[in-house]
This record gives C-alpha cells, sequence and structure tokens, in this order.
C-alpha cells in the first residue's frame, strides 16, 4: 500500500523531534501502522533551518498554505502553536479534507468547538494526544482505556516547565528566573513562557481534559487560573514542616452541581505517588468509579517525548483512514450529539481545603480571634502551625490547614481575618487536596 503522506507546519522543538523519531523508527513504525508514514513536505519560516534539518528528505516551502492545499498531503501535523495563524491553517486543512494532528492546547482549549464541528462536518479527524501531558497518552487512556467509567475527577501536574521551576527551587535552592531560562535553554517553555508561570498552559489542558472525561464542550474562558509568580519560599518550608509538597495542578472535578475547572498551587500530602513527581515530568490522576484511581507518569514536554505523542497520533489516524467516520472514535470521546451541559462552577462554589498563613503580632489572643473566625464561617480547622519570631521581632507567621470549605467561605473568613487589627497584611492562601 502507497505511504501516507504527512505535511508538517513548524519544524522547531516538537517538530524536529517528529521529524527524527519518524525517520529513526520508520520501520517499526510502518509495520504498526500497515503502512509506511512519510514527511512528503515541511514548512516553516526558517527555510533554510529546515532543510539543513530534513537534509533534503523532503520538500522544504515558507508558505504553510502551500502544504494545506497540496493534493498529494493526507495528513497535516500543526506544530506551529498559538491561535492566530495555526487556527487558519488547520481550519484550512479541515477544508480540504485532510485529516490534522496537532499539539496545540492553546489552539483546541479556545477554539475547539468550532475546530471539531468543522472536522465532523467534513469527515476527518482531528488528533491531539500531544496537546495534553507531552508523551503520556492520557487522551487515549481516557478516551479510550476507561471508557467503561464515570469519571470523577482528574488532577494533574501538568505543565512540567512550572514543575521544574518548583523542583529546581526546592532541591538546589536557584532562583525563579534563572531555572526558568533553563527550561526554557530545554525546549520546555512555551514561546510566551507567562502562559506557563501564570498557569495558562496547565489550564488549556485542564480544559481538554474536562470536555473527554465529562462529555462536555472545550470552555477554557471558564476555567480558575492561578499560575506560580506569587508563591514564596517560606510556603514552599512551611507546607513540607506539615507533611505536604506544593505543585501547579490542573484539577477537573465532577460535582452534584457542576464541573470544578482549576488551575493553582496546591498543598498534597506528600506520601502521596504523585507529589514526588518532580522535574519536568508530568503526572496525571484520574479517578473513576470502576476502576478507582490511576496515574500516569512521564514526560510533559520535550521534543522526542512530545514527538512519542505526535507520531502515536499519525498511526492511529493512518489506521482509521479507510474506516467509516461514523465509527472512529469521537473527538471529545463522547458522540458529538450525546454532549451534555453541565455547568463549569464559579471559584465561589468550589469545595476544596486550605492552607493560610497569616503574619501576626505575637501576643496573647490572636489565635483565640483567629480560630473563632474560622469557627464563625463553619471552618474546621485541621492543624496549626505556629513559628517562634524572630530575634528581636514581635511578629510571627501562624499557619492553619482547614478541612474542606467551600470557596465563599473561606472568602469571607479571610477578609475577616485581614480586618484583625493584629494581622499584618494579606493573608496567604493555598488550596490543599487530599486526593484521596
Ligand atoms: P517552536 O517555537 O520550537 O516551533 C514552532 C516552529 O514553527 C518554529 O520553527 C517556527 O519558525 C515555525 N513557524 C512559526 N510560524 C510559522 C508559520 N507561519 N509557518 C510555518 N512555520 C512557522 O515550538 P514547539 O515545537 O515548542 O511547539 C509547537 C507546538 O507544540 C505548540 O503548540 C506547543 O504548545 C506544543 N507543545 C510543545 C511542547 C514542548 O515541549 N515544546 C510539548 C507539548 C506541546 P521560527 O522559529 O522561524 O519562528
Ligand atoms: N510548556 C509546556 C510545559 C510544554 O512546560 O509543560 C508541554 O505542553
Amino acid at each position: 500500500m502507497k505511504p501516507i503522506k504527512v505535511g508538517l507546519l513548524g519544524i522547531g522543538t516538537v517538530g524536529s523531534g517528529t521529524f527524527n523519531v519518524l525517520q529513526r523508527n520508520q520501520e517499526e513504525i510502518r509495520r504498526r501502522a500497515g503502512r509506511g508514514i512519510e514527511i512528503a513536505m515541511v514548512a516553516d519560516l526558517n527555510v533554510e533551518r529546515a532543510r539543513e534539518l530534513t537534509g533534503g528528505a523532503c520538500e522544504v516551502v515558507n508558505d504553510a498554505n502551500l502544504v494545506v492545499s497540496h493534493p498529494e498531503i493526507d495528513i497535516v501535523v500543526e506544530l506551529i502553536g498559538g491561535y492566530g495563524i495555526a487556527k487558519d491553517l488547520v481550519l484550512k486543512a479541515i477544508a480540504n479534507g485532510k485529516h490534522v494532528v496537532t499539539a496545540n492546547k492553546a489552539l483546541l482549549a479556545t477554539h475547539g468547538t468550532e475546530i471539531f464541528a468543522a472536522a465532523q462536518a467534513k469527515g476527518v479527524t482531528v488528533a491531539f494526544e500531544a496537546a495534553v501531558a507531552g508523551g503520556i497518552p492520557i487522551i487515549k487512556a481516557l478516551r479510550e482505556g476507561l471508557s467503561a467509567n464515570r469519571i470523577e475527577w482528574i488532577a494533574g501536574i501538568i505543565n512540567g516547565t512550572t514543575n521544574f521551576i518548583l523542583s529546581e527551587m526546592r532541591d538546589k535552592g536557584l532562583d525563579f528566573a534563572t531555572v526558568l531560562k533553563e527550561a526554557q535553554r530545554l525546549g520546555y517553555a512555551e514561546a510566551d513562557p507567562t502562559f506557563d508561570i501564570e498557569g495558562v498552559d496547565a489550564a488549556h489542558k485542564a480544559t481538554i481534559l474536562s470536555a473527554i472525561a465529562f462529555g462536555i464542550p472545550v470552555q477554557f474562558s471558564k476555567a480558575h487560573v492561578e499560575g506560580i509568580t506569587k508563591l514564596q519560599a517560606n510556603d514552599i518550608k512551611y507546607a513540607e514542616q506539615l507533611g505536604y509538597r506544593i505543585k501547579l495542578l490542573g484539577i477537573a472535578k465532577r460535582t452534584s452541581a457542576g464541573v470544578e475547572l482549576r488551575v493553582h498551587p496546591t498543598l498534597i500530602p506528600a506520601k502521596r505517588l504523585i507529589a514526588n513527581v518532580e522535574g519536568a515530568m508530568n503526572a496525571v490522576l484520574v479517578h473513576g468509579d470502576a476502576v478507582g484511581a490511576t496515574l500516569y507518569y512521564g514526560k510533559g514536554a520535550g521534543s522526542e517525548p512530545t514527538a512519542s505523542a505526535v507520531i502515536a497520533d499519525l498511526v492511529d489516524v493512518t489506521r482509521t483512514i479507510t474506516a467509516d467516520p461514523s465509527s472512529r472514535v469521537p473527538h471529545l470521546a463522547f458522540q458529538p450529539d450525546e454532549m451534555v451541559d453541565l455547568p463549569i462552577l464559579p471559584m465561589s462554589e468550589v469545595t476544596t481545603s486550605y492552607y493560610l498563613r497569616v503574619c501576626v503580632v505575637d501576643q496573647p489572643g490572636v489565635m483565640a480571634d483567629l480560630t473563632r473566625i474560622l469557627a464563625d464561617a463553619t471552618i474546621s480547622i485541621d492543624a496549626v502551625l505556629q513559628k517562634e519570631p524572630n530575634e528581636g521581632e514581635n511578629q510571627t507567621d501562624i499557619i492553619i490547614l482547614t478541612h474542606e470549605t467551600q470557596e465563599k467561605n473561606a472568602d469571607a473568613a479571610i477578609a475577616k481575618i485581614e480586618q484583625m487589627p493584629t494581622v499584618l497584611g494579606k493573608v496567604t492562601r493555598i488550596r490543599l487536596e487530599n486526593l484521596s
């Protein structure tokens, strides 16, 4: 059978990994896919570098439109990123009857509904395993391996850059800016690294996971997004003393009122496997009603780990290319006419536990006032840590871990605590999940 012809858009970090792995493992891949898969065309703005990388093995152009409209191309692999030109090219490829493979979570989390509808109408596939957790086959696990389950919740370390930053800062005492530069050098960070450090990239991925887990549309605009830039070294240290690690978690949870969709730094008990996921590694914990908790771990970013997922999609698309479109695995796991409209809950309705750090004047009665405010807000306390004031200082930190409560209760209590004359400055609040 004649080989499948692939058009590659963008031969940067992931694109070059995809090209190299496909070349290196072409025979194994052919045996799995049932026919050869070859990159016939590459489009990149830097044509010279693309020619060097591909060594004359395929046609190189600088106008990606030539690839998406080329009659010989069966599958377009979009590895440019962003939602500008990438969106136009993906929609044009679909309109031209091409299948699409992409690693572009930003594009799918914001324009997924339009893109999947266009693909459905045209009878082509848009595959996106690489868009969430790099090389970990989490999309396939959720969409196929766990399809017997009602998914209850997902909690994942799904941004390699921030996990790398948190790990290096804790273990090596390096500063934020130095580690971020290293993450950029290693190819983990997004073109705009604020997407990583402000939690946006993780929220793009959590949005995609929520759609597949619960059969709801992708709704990035409703996600609660908080990154790691406001985290202080003190909080990381105090959390450790209390038996917790702080991780940037993406959480999608089904509740009776709707869906919680949130990304924020989170305390996790240090004894949980996921709390020990370090560096650029990713891990996703999925809880299904039948299977219970399952954990998926691996490299969440980088050239060849991400290429592994891109090529798995190429193999999948190649296998199904001759199948009747209606019997293919649906893009978002559920049949398009079976999607439901569960509401995404506002953050005030979310239920979680809290780490509260309050800087107070060191005098009698302060602790009693704090606990009274929490009790009045029906917030029960799980643990308290009071630090000794530094020599010659009359202020200290009190750290309180709470049991679960609704965010609106926590907001009200924090507002009252901040009004106490003995409280100095803002209360630091970090959410806590036991993940049990
Ligand atoms: P890079 O910036 O390394 O690569 C993008 C490539 O696209 C560059 O070579 C760029 O050329 C080229 N490009 C930009 N505009 C055009 C255009 N109009 N036409 C053709 N080529 C163009 O990004 P990555 O490889 O890191 O990321 C690609 C995608 O994969 C993104 O969506 C990203 O979010 C996603 N992803 C990345 C991971 C990673 O570990 N890096 C992991 C998982 C997903 P030039 O350099 O000349 O501008
Ligand atoms: N910037 C992303 C990360 C790349 O650090 O996880 C992988 O999606």
